[in-house]
């Protein structure tokens, strides 16, 4: 193992070996715009009350969209939706050609074939160094067992693989 220098590069490198999930946090602006941005900083916090949190770089073009807004959806990708978590990592571009959604009690876009979704209330804001944190309250959860997360460890793409039994 080698230690390495928190202000370089290789301090990413080390937060990188923590595999996640691919989320796209969704929400409608307040003009009525669609927001939607690739985000692996989601976290769960609390069962009761349902409480979540996810990270926004405070450089990101729409950062102050979403605390603008009181509600937002996090669309956990499965599988399938690799071009879609490029898609919506795209700093500044229209994100939402071609994609197909639904929307539900919050308004904020639901993309269809996610692996699970939340539909959250903002209730907590935070800010975190050069990120924002979110904590949102859960008000609608749902999840599809029959697909495959994706998965992002060390700067790449994955999909899960169950060890053999010992
Ligand atoms: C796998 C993956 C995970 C990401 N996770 C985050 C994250 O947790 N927080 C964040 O601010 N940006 C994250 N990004 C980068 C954002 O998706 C990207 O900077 C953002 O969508 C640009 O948005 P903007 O048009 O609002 O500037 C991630 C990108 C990828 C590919």
């Amino acid at each position: 193992m080698q230690t390495v220098d928190v202000k370089d590069r290789e301090f990413r490198n080390a937060l990188g070996c923590f595999a996640t999930g691919v989320t796209v946090i969704t929400a409608l602006g307040p003009s009525g715009e669609l927001l939607g941005n690739t985000v692996n900083s989601f976290s769960s916090v609390s069962l009761d009350p349902p409480l979540i949190l996810w990270c926004m770089g405070r450089h990101a073009m729409s950062l102050k969209n979403y605390l603008s807004t009181e509600s937002f959806a996090v669309n956990i990708l499965s599988s399938s939706q690799r071009s879609l978590s490029n898609q919506f990592a795209k700093a500044g571009a229209d994100k939402w050609t071609g994609v197909a959604y639904e929307t539900w009690n919050s308004g904020c876009p639901i993309l269809k074939s996610a692996m699970a979704v939340f539909e959250c209330q903002t209730r907590h804001t935070y800010m975190g160094g050069d990120h924002v944190i979110f904590v949102g309250e859960v008000m609608t959860a749902a999840f599809d067992a029959t697909l495959e997360p994706l998965v992002f460890l060390q700067g790449k793409y994955r999909t899960v693989q169950p060890l053999p039994k010992p």
